[in-house]
């Protein structure tokens, strides 16, 4: 899934093609790119199955394309809970030699970096993105319970590229109905996240309400409110 050209006025740059939830992200000082952003999530209430991915999405200065980083539910192994955390960049002419990076995001330009790991639904994940040098970027999932790190993987843009902007938007995205052939609404399985307000150093992150959107607008059991936590937002039979 990529984002394209826009729709909501507010967020002028993109706009998901196929996912079902969006949801404005922004922090405070918005026109100062940022150097470090966190990006808390919850998935307890996920299905232990593949097909979902729960992502925000960010933009750097002086480019167009954006990055991605979420989380994915992946079946039991050995009766374990596993998760799949991807950290990704659209802008063609980035680079990594990370061993869990390769070229090309859905099927574009760009970088996909991605981790499996065994851990608990119940903890919540910080997905922290720093400008580790220059123009690199490294992604690390964060277990916020155990504060076990995983690196995600790391990326470099082309010359140029700046910092974080201050806001954007996430998204909940049911993957196999990318796929050409249509999809029936009443089959979307049901799952569950909840989206945390980001962080970053110096500045108050703020979430929007979590909205519908696509081709199954009111048919899919949309369920969103406001916790402790974030914005949950529950979906599907
Ligand atoms: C999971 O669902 C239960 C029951 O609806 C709810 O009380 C709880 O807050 C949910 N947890 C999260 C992290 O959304
Ligand atoms: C990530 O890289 C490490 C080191 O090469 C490797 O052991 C691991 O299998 C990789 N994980 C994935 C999901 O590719
Ligand atoms: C982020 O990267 C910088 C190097 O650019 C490093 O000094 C800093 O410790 C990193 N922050 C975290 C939280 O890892
Ligand atoms: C932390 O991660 C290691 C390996 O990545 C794993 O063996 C360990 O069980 C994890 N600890 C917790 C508390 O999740
Ligand atoms: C954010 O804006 C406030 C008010 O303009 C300013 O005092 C503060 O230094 C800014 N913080 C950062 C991190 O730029």
């Amino acid at each position: 899934m990529k984002f394209t050209n826009t729709i909501l006025p507010t967020l002028a740059l993109l706009q998901p093609t196929q996912a079902l939830v969006g949801i404005s992200w922004s922090t405070s000082n918005g026109s100062k790119p940022l150097n470090e952003i966190t990006f808390p999530m919850n998935v307890a209430n996920a299905t232990h199955e593949s097909g979902y991915y729960f992502a925000q999405q960010f933009n750097f200065a002086n480019q167009e394309d954006v990055g991605y980083t979420g989380l994915q539910p992946r079946p039991n192994k050995n009766s374990k809970p596993q998760l799949h955390a991807a950290f990704s960049s659209f802008i063609a002419g980035t680079t990594s030699a990370d061993p869990n990076c390769s070229d090309g995001a859905d099927g574009g330009a760009g970088v996909s970096c991605a981790v499996d790991i065994e851990g608990s639904y119940a903890h919540t994940y910080l997905l922290h993105i720093n400008n580790t040098a220059g123009t690199t970027w490294t992604g690390t999932l964060i277990d916020a319970v155990s504060g076990n790190e995983t690196r995600v993987g790391s990326y470099t843009l082309p010359t140029g590229s700046g910092g974080i902007q201050g806001d954007q938007m996430g998204f909940v995205e049911y993957y196999p109905w990318n796929a050409a052939g249509g999809h029936s609404c009443a089959d979307l399985p049901r799952s569950a996240v909840t989206f945390g307000k980001p962080v970053s150093p110096g500045r108050i992150g703020a979430l929007k309400d979590a909205y519908e959107y696509g081709d199954c607008v009111g048919k899919v059991g949309f369920e969103t409110h406001r916790t402790l936590r974030g914005v949950e937002v529950s979906i599907g039979f």
